[in-house]
């Protein structure tokens, strides 16, 4: 080797060298970029407080219950966590009235869309998507290098599904459906996504997202369960970090058939969910009340930007979740506008540059962000 070869080594970076050693299709893959942390934009612009409305949490925060369990729980923090989940399982289990094996829990649903991409495509499958839709469904796509073939909504934002139904070819093996959508808030009924299934072959596996399932408050409600129980190839994912407050403790879960979700048993890491998080999410369930407190405030708040928004003449996608898509014209400017006045929303979602979607928070929080926005729009 010549030194000036030597010398062009020395002078690469480790990550450089280790370039070439990379799968291929990973490359081009971009690291997550979440909803920016408030004390991260109070610093950058000087501000004593801020409003997050950037990742859909609940403004209710966690259960009294879910707090208490987790502080019994503490002292018992050198133990590993049980890798099975028994308790956490049985308790969803009961809550869905079905048996604690239906029950699969990840790190976050997050963790379970990658496992289920993972399990189930090979480079090359094709996965059936919405779009626009939540990115997790293609970053986990890209990881296992599968074809990703983005179904677009309707100009309305509601899915076209005689569309998707078309696109499904003999190597389309999982097909995701988000339901109300992320970050369009459009949702689907039970007759739709019954009359979906029949349409589609048997040998398709149909996950529907269903993180903002709770608070959903239509006629015609969507019952995944039916599917599942009527022993159709059907994953509901469903969460911890919406309606029940609890997204710092990660935990998410899927509900299917027992034969299904052994797939999934066989690939996920020996203590994939923390013991903080199955004490917690286990009182969370058994706390109705602050369900139903969290719903009203929701709702209440969902008014709040019907009518504040209307007074502004924006205008904004119907909404079933704790979020909401407004169209403000350029989506990034009223976004780093709201950013400077302490309001934190999110922009920059492909294909709805003129939108941003504002999470629904307390009264006081909704009305930061319509004065916010009444001084740019
Ligand atoms: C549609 C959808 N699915 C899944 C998730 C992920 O939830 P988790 O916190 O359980 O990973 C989100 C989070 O925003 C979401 O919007």
């Amino acid at each position: 080797m010549s030194d000036s070869k030597n010398l062009d080594d020395l002078q690469k970076i480790p990550g450089d060298k280790v370039r070439r050693l990379v799968r291929p299709h990973l490359l081009a893959l971009r690291p997550y970029v979440p909803g920016r942390p408030a004390a991260d934009v109070m610093r950058e612009f000087g501000l004593s407080e801020v409003v997050k409305l950037a990742s859909n949490e609940n403004p209710a925060g966690p259960s009294p219950k879910a707090i208490a369990a987790i502080e019994r729980l503490l002292p018992e923090l050198h133990l590993y966590p049980d890798g099975a989940g028994q308790d956490v399982r049985g308790a969803i289990a009961q809550h869905v009235d079905l048996t604690a094996e239906h029950v699969f829990i990840g790190n976050g649903s997050d963790e379970v869309i990658k496992l289920i991409m993972e399990t189930f495509l090979d480079a090359g499958d094709e996965l059936l998507v919405p779009f626009p839709s939540f990115m997790s469904y293609t970053s986990s796509a890209a990881m296992v290098n599968a074809r990703l073939v983005q179904v677009p909504l309707q100009e309305d934002f509601q899915y076209n599904l005689n569309d998707m139904v078309e696109r499904v070819t003999p190597r389309t093996k999982v097909i995701v459906l988000c339901t109300p959508n992320n970050p369009t808030g459009t949702w689907l009924t039970h007759t739709q996504v019954a009359e979906f299934l029949q349409r589609i072959p048997d040998r398709v596996l149909v996950v529907i997202d269903e993180a903002y399932l709770e608070y959903v408050d239509t006629a015609d409600r969507l019952d995944s369960l039916q599917f599942i129980r009527e022993g159709r190839a059907v994953i509901s994912l469903r969460t911890f970090s919406k309606m029940y407050g609890l997204a710092g403790l990660r935990l998410g879960y899927a509900l299917a058939d027992p034969s299904v979700l052994a797939y999934l048993q066989q690939v996920r890491l020996p203590f994939n969910v923390n013991a903080v998080a199955q004490a917690g999410c286990a009182a969370a369930l058994a706390d109705d009340e602050h369900v139903a407190r969290s719903r009203a405030l929701n709702a209440a708040g969902r008014a709040q930007y019907h009518v504040g928004l209307g007074r502004l003449g924006i205008s904004y996608i119907p909404t079933q979740g704790n979020f909401l898509l407004a169209r403000v014209g350029d989506g990034q400017a009223v976004f780093e506008a709201l950013m400077r006045r302490g309001v934190i929303v999110r922009a920059g979602f492909a294909g709805l540059t003129e939108y941003i979607r504002i999470s629904i928070g307390t009264k006081e929080q909704n009305e930061r962000c319509l004065e916010a926005l009444a001084t740019l729009c």
